[in-house]
């Protein structure tokens, strides 16, 4: 078709006029169009004429292509069927540009784009221009709903050829021998530290995105989606830690891999993302090259000195090639590598909903700006998803099978494309794309991960090596020292455990209005969650109940015992430490919370540490909320003292337990017979201390270090604070809780507080 025979361009406005007369979203979207429109043009100014029309693997496009379909697509989806009277700048560009929609006709092939020699970059630039006009005339018009809806698909659609253009200029650019870079000020994802894993509660989360203002159909539709506890990496996997998976086998070792992955990793000799290479192979190839370049100089030319090769690996990035930066993020590996790097490091990859659960609470880094993020989720539509019957719902439907969900957004996403529920996909044994890694874990019921034991061995080592030597009391709970506990609730001297329990009896009826319908019931330190019963048996109002411990054994059985006894009851563990920042969001948001903590669990803490746990309670339980806490009292010292240092030596057992803990866990040498237990009582400061002293001078050796001890120094392992019903009114006020009511039992004393969120 002659350029005579198309629809006339409209009269040159200029852009403030056109605004005025393209109302409220209609102006924003434009502005947004323009935007996205000019965005491509100048992504597209670093390459040449050259550049631009060749297709370097049948996966990529060339950049002339992507500009030239980008721009079909709102010639075909909006302008054509929605522009009076408008005309195709050039008929054959339905058959060239057409990417895969069946519903409209045969296309040029996929892996023929780069024989596209014509029609030229400027033609491309003319057809851009062209629809770009047509579209302003279109939306000043006749905006509508309907367009509104198009619109903004065929601005997402461009912004995700954006993300294209630049990974597949990269590709294009790797192949070169003289590796050009293609911004070589381009911001490459920052270095950083490693990786941490958070714990996120189980329970019953919405995943998807609704639709307004937009998302693509296969973010919906929202739905419920059941989520065990997990832990998930906050960061990703670094170059550094990927090396040392590579210095470990990890190419090399069948066991590691699925099956479809090993076979690639032989025939395509894979033994490193895709983008990496050898200092020193390159090295070779930039001598080879100066050689000729010499053999060829003209006379008087300077050739370089060849570059001398240097150790270890570099990178092909937009900016070039690079050295490799360890503590930089592992891009470029397909999903098959994510999983065996995975295996390797004794994790998994998270699936999308637990990506997304992680994501939406706030507590995951790199999450669009890096890379996208494998799961272990296949690419499927959701449950009730429906691709439409039109040639629109070609876009995702189809493509749902034999790949794999990426979540997050890269480092070449467009500004504001991606979202929570945003799902990119791409078939397992792909990596031209900026894919990276982000590994999960299960919270088994064992308990202890290889990173729970490590971290224990780090505490022991460093309490040992303090003045004077400490360990917090949560090492106790390990299986034994749960079991222990329960022993010391049952031992006459330790009263704490029969008074508030029957001061729980007394007061239920009266907790019973604090808590309110279909509420959430969250204890801290639950343990054998005995005195939950008391609560659960008259509140029958709570529909949930939130057990946190750091012991999985003791919370393990627990559940078990309570699922049986409470049929009805949605009991939802969390294993943990409530002291770390409690990272999940609580499940079924929207209920009311109760905290409950008794035991005087917070007599175990300093006060600065208990004003910072009942804050972090308070802001995880949310406003509104209300807090049960169990408090000991202050009270004679024989009393006391007898409570923590029974007659049958049970309280013993307990605290020397910790040194078999370490002992088996640590890489102790502890002689216990050399090591005795002691409770005193610390007048200053209102709080029983507990000590294992040693009798003796001696050395011990602790995951090969040694410790000295002389005879009478002591290991000190717990503080238990007593308090007065003002002192602990003040602890909670100053955690930003109100006292709405006490109850404090006949003597031995112990108190029940309510607090209430501000
Ligand atoms: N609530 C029960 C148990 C109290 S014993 C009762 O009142 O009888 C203290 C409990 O807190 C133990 O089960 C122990 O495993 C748990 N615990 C101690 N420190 C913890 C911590 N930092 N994070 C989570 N749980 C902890
Ligand atoms: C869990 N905690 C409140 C108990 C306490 O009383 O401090 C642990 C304990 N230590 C010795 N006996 C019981």
């Amino acid at each position: 078709m002659s350029l005579a025979a198309r629809t006339p361009l409209p009269e040159h406005r200029c852009e403030t006029q056109a605004d005025r007369l393209i109302a409220g979203t209609g102006i924003e979207l434009y502005k947004q169009f323009k935007a996205v429109r000019s965005r491509s043009m100048r992504l597209a100014a670093p390459l040449s004429s050259e550049d631009r029309v060749v297709q370097s693997m049948p996966d990529a496009s060339p950049t002339k292509w992507h500009l030239a379909h980008t721009t079909w697509f709102f010639e075909t989806f909006l302008l054509v069927p929605h522009a009076p009277r408008y005309t195709v700048f050039d008929a054959s560009y339905g058959y060239l540009f057409n990417s895969y929609y069946e519903a409209l006709g045969e296309r040029h092939p996929r892996p023929q784009r780069g024989l596209l020699t014509r029609p030229s970059s400027d033609a491309v630039e003319a057809y851009r221009d062209y629809v770009d006009h047509h579209m302003q005339v279109l939306l000043e018009q006749h905006f509508s709903v309907e367009l509104e809806a198009l619109l903004r698909l065929g601005i997402a659609h461009e912004e995700q050829h954006q993300e294209l253009l630049l990974m597949d200029a990269l590709h294009l650019f790797s192949q070169s021998p003289v590796k050009p870079a293609y911004d070589p000020a381009w911001a490459l994802p920052a270095a950083g530290r490693r990786a941490a894993y958070v714990r996120h509660v189980g329970g019953l989360f919405r995943i998807g995105t609704d639709a307004a203002p937009f998302a693509f159909d296969n973010e919906r539709p929202v739905h419920p989606e059941w989520v065990g506890e997990f832990q998930i990496a906050d960061r990703l996997v670094t170059n550094g830690e990927w090396l040392a998976f590579m210095e470990d086998g990890g190419y090399r070792r069948a066991e590691l891999w699925l099956s479809d992955g090993w076979a690639l990793v032989k025939a395509q000799r894979w033994d490193a993302p895709l983008y990496w290479q050898r200092a020193d192979l390159q090295a070779a190839l930039q001598a080879a090259l100066q050689a000729a370049l010499q053999a060829d100089s003209r006379p008087g030319s300077q050739p370089g000195s060849p570059h001398a090769p240097r150790p270890g690996w570099q990178e092909m990035t937009l900016r070039g090639l690079q050295p490799l930066d360890p503590e930089r993020p592992v891009t470029h590996v397909s999903y098959y590598e994510a999983a065996a790097y995975a295996h390797w490091a004794g994790a998994r990859l998270p699936t999308e909903a637990e990506w997304e659960v992680a994501a939406r609470a706030g507590n995951l880094e790199q999450v669009d700006d890096v890379a996208w993020q494998w799961t272990q989720s296949a690419y499927l539509g959701y449950p009730g998803f429906r691709a439409t019957a039109d040639a629109i719902g070609e876009y995702n439907g189809k493509f749902m099978i034999g790949q794999m969900v990426l979540r997050g957004g890269a480092n070449i996403t467009s500004p504001g494309h991606s979202r929570a529920g945003y799902r990119n996909f791409f078939k397992p044994e792909q990596r031209w794309m900026e894919s990276g890694v982000r590994l999960a874990r299960d919270v088994t019921p064992q308990g202890a991960t290889d990173d729970d034991s490590a971290e224990f061995a780090r505490h022991v080592q460093a309490g040992l090596a303090s003045t004077p030597k400490a360990l917090s009391p949560k090492y106790f709970y390990d299986a034994n020292g749960s079991a222990i506990f329960e022993e010391i609730c049952a031992t006459p001297e330790y009263y704490p455990t029969r008074a508030e329990t029957a001061l729980l009896g007394e007061i239920v009826g009266e907790l019973d209005a604090y808590i309110g319908a279909n509420a959430t019931l969250v204890e801290f330190g639950s343990g054998a969650s005995e005195k939950t019963r008391i609560i659960l048996d008259r509140c029958t109002q709570i529909d949930a109940y939130v057990p946190v411990d750091i012991s999985t054994t003791a919370l393990e059985q627990a559940v078990a015992r309570l699922k049986s006894a409470y049929p009805a009851l949605r009991v939802l563990p969390l294993a943990g430490d409530f002291t770390q920042p409690l990272a999940s969001p609580l499940p079924l948001s929207g209920a009311p919370r109760t905290g409950f903590f008794p035991g005087s669990t917070i007599g175990n803490f300093t006060y600065g540490e208990g004003v910072a746990l009942l804050r972090a309670a308070r802001n995880w339980l949310g406003s509104g909320s209300h807090m049960i806490v169990g408090v000991d009292i202050v009270k004679d010292t024989d009393t006391l003292l007898a409570a923590y240092d029974d007659a049958l030596g049970v309280t013993a057992r307990f605290n020397k337990n910790l040194l078999v803990r370490i002992n088996r866990e640590a890489g102790g040498e502890f002689d216990l017979d050399t090591f005795e237990h002691a409770a005193r009582w610390n007048a200053a400061l209102n709080r029983i201390e507990m000590h294992l002293v040693s009798k003796v001078n001696q050395i011990v050796r602790v995951g090969g270090r040694s410790f000295g001890f002389e005879q009478g120094e002591s290991i000190h392992t717990e503080n238990s604070h007593k308090f007065t019903v003002a002192s602990f009114g003040e602890m909670a006020n100053a955690a930003g809780w109100t006292v709405a009511r006490h109850w404090v039992s006949d003597a031995p004393a112990f108190a029940v507080f309510v607090l209430r969120d501000a």
